[in-house]
């Protein structure tokens, strides 16, 4: 660690000292032999788990035969056979085109570049509370911490952020379903017809689960009742599922939960289970984009479709989105108990292995807690625990969707001792 602090840029962030040496299913090791319990999936990556011997079999075969041959001047099969396996599980049943990067970010910087390219509209909408990334054009986008964004600007200027549908801590103080959602009607009433010319406007990205601002959920009817209106008015929606996707839900894209098609899908973190890749799919009309406008050197490796392509047929032959649900289901259920055991665990939420528990230091007020989620994000650490937390005060649990009960259990027993004893520190 120490030797890291002298080479490694010190922008990054290092929740605990865990130096990983090696991994296999949802165990990770450290370099001093002790084994963690990973609810981390190395940051929602290992969705089929650490070192799955399919992937590993995948590269290495991959990797002997071809690793690179910069697929934006070139063909290649794997980008081809990938694309059209994403194109098949993605919501929406119209043609769709893909294109290939490297990252979270990039994919989302290809869906901004895409959505301008096509509507020739220079503005965007995004939400309060977003991650889409730390490059200039999805900082601009990005909404969740100060740190992001501090010493940065200027950013791109045409994005205008709307409130997210955070139910538990409603930016208009109000209640659910009473509120009728007026968070989604003031998009039209309040911004579309003020100041944010429609007939400018590109698109809006949004986080079906929001991930880094805090894990929230909306709503039932929420994206329906949004996408009617960015219909009305012609904008696109990109659904940014780069944590929420590949089965992380229990489906294999998380707005399938609200049943709406958008017109543009991110994806990146699970989509060949720890090499680095992006994707953004469109409908076909929309990436109509002309040659040399967009394009890159590493996107859409051969290794990394090689490894992605085992990853879908992994995650359908053992039948993960039916475990994310059924675990997830199960977390959330000893959650929710354990909700009712220890006041400072304010909301318990999720979808699939999607969960946030939020802490607070008092129900009524509902005044975050985050000394107290860090303080037991370490306690779980020392215990063979890996987890960590996002947004204000929110743990984070996403473990791979692997997981069996057993190994639930034994995080959670962890997680409930960790609790257990921070609260009794308060008293
Ligand atoms: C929803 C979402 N979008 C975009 C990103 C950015 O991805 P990357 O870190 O690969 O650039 C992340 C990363 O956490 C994310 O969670």
């Amino acid at each position: 660690m120490k030797k890291d602090a002298e080479v490694i840029s010190s922008s990054v962030v290092r929740w605990y000292p865990l130096v990983a040496e090696s991994g296999s299913g949802c165990i990770v090791k450290d370099v001093d032999g002790n084994e963690f319990i990973d609810f981390n999936s190395g940051l929602v990556v290992l969705a089929v788990g650490h070192s799955h011997p399919r992937v590993v079999k995948a590269i290495k075969e991959q990797a002997e035969k071809l690793v690179h041959y910069s697929w934006t001047d070139f063909y290649y099969k794997p980008i081809i056979d990938f694309g059209e396996r994403l194109s098949e599980i993605t919501p929406g049943a119209h043609s769709k085109k893909v294109f290939f990067s490297n990252s979270g970010a990039e994919a989302n910087e290809a869906a901004m570049k895409a959505a301008r390219w096509h509507t020739r509209n220079p503005l965007f909408l995004a939400y309060t509370g977003a991650f889409h990334g730390r490059t200039f054009a999805t900082m601009s986008l990005t909404a969740s911490k100060p740190v992001q964004r501090r010493h940065f600007f200027p950013l791109i200027p045409e994005v205008t952020h709307v409130p997210y549908p955070y139910c538990y801590r409603c930016p208009f103080r109000l209640e659910y379903p009473e509120c009728n959602m007026w968070c989604v009607n003031f998009i039209e009433e309040e911004v579309l017809k003020k100041f944010h010319t429609p007939e400018d406007t590109a698109a809006m990205f949004v986080e079906p689960i929001q991930g880094e601002g805090g894990y929230v959920v909306p709503p039932e009817d929420y994206f329906q009742r949004l996408k009617k209106i960015l219909d009305k008015y012609s904008i696109l929606m990109v659904d940014d599922e780069i944590q929420s996707g590949m089965g992380r839900s229990g489906k294999w894209f998380a707005i399938e939960h609200w049943g709406v098609v958008p017109d543009i899908i991110t994806s990146s973190k699970a989509l060949a289970s720890g090499l680095p890749i992006g994707v953004t799919i469109s409908k076909s009309e929309i990436m109509d984009w002309e040659a040399g406008s967009h394009a890159n050197t590493f996107g859409g490796n051969p290794v990394a479709c090689s490894a992605g392509l085992q990853v879908i047929d992994i995650i359908k032959e053992e039948k993960l989105l039916e475990n994310a649900t059924r675990q997830g289901t199960y977390m959330m259920k000893r959650l929710k108990e354990m909700q009712q055991k220890y006041a400072i665990l304010g909301d318990v939420r999720g979808k699939g292995l999607m969960i946030g528990v939020e802490f607070v230091k008092n129900l009524e007020t509902k005044e975050p807690a985050p000394d107290e989620v860090i303080d037991v994000m370490n306690k779980c650490f020392k215990r063979g625990l890996a987890i960590i937390t996002a947004g204000k005060s929110t743990m984070r649990f996403a473990p791979p969707l692997i997981i069996t009960k057993e190994l639930v259990d034994a995080g959670l027993d962890v997680f409930e001792s960790a609790v257990k004893e921070v609260s009794a520190e308060l008293k």
